[in-house]
């Protein structure tokens, strides 16, 4: 330990508290340093880094104005006001972010912005039809498939788009399907259900 510590907390002339002082300084600098990259990615980019698109946006063509590497989520969630797509893990592992361009479900984490020019974009916002839930938002509601509800809209979500692809005909394969979408409450009986329930009364819209 001689020259790195002494008895007293000194190292080298720096004491304990500073040497701790500086590291959380730098931490926070970093995490800052993180936030500000994050931000400089949804807001509206310089002009030399800008690119104009047209995604359809729950059925409205919406013109705006976007950093290419900027994530669909990140579109939806920091320009457009949707929040109803979740970040969870950010890596396309969670299942959180999951909205549908041109009908098929996707990570909206992993995908960019860029991609849905001119495309269909449908979030959970633009599922049911005014005051009427889409009947999958019902059956969650009906078989308490959810707690915390913070993974509920892209489970909703892939669950319709499960329904629509065919493959929600028996269990396993709706749980197979719908196996991207994590629930740290562990909602999974009542997602099931839910599922079977539109299947079973052949709600889907
Ligand atoms: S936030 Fe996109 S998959 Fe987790
Ligand atoms: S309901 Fe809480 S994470 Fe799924």
């Amino acid at each position: 330990m001689d020259g790195i510590e002494g008895s007293d907390g000194a190292l080298s002339g720096v004491t304990r508290r500073t040497a701790l002082g500086s590291t959380a300084a730098i931490a926070s600098s970093l995490m800052l340093l993180d936030g500000e990259v994050e931000a400089a990615s949804v807001k509206a980019p310089p002009s030399d880094m800008a690119l104009d698109i047209v995604p359809v946006v729950n059925g409205r063509a919406t013109p705006v104005t976007i950093d290419p590497r900027t994530s669909l989520l990140d579109l939806l969630r920091e320009r457009l006001g949707l929040t109803g797509a979740k970040k969870g893990c950010d890596h396309g592992q969670c299942g959180a972010c999951t909205v549908h361009v041109d009908g098929r479900r996707v990570a909206s984490c992993l995908t960019l912005a860029a991609k849905s020019d001119g495309r269909q974009v449908t979030t959970i916002e633009g599922l049911a039809d005014g005051d009427r839930l889409h009947p999958m938002q019902q059956a969650f509601i009906d078989h308490d498939a959810l707690q915390c509800g913070y993974c509920t809209p892209g489970q909703i979500m892939a669950a319709v788009a499960c329904v629509r692809e065919g493959n929600a005909a028996t269990r396993p394969s709706i749980r197979e399907y719908m196996s991207g979408n994590l629930c740290r409450c562990g909602a999974y009986v009542g997602i099931v259900a839910a599922i079977e329930d539109v299947v079973a009364k052949g709600r889907q819209a």
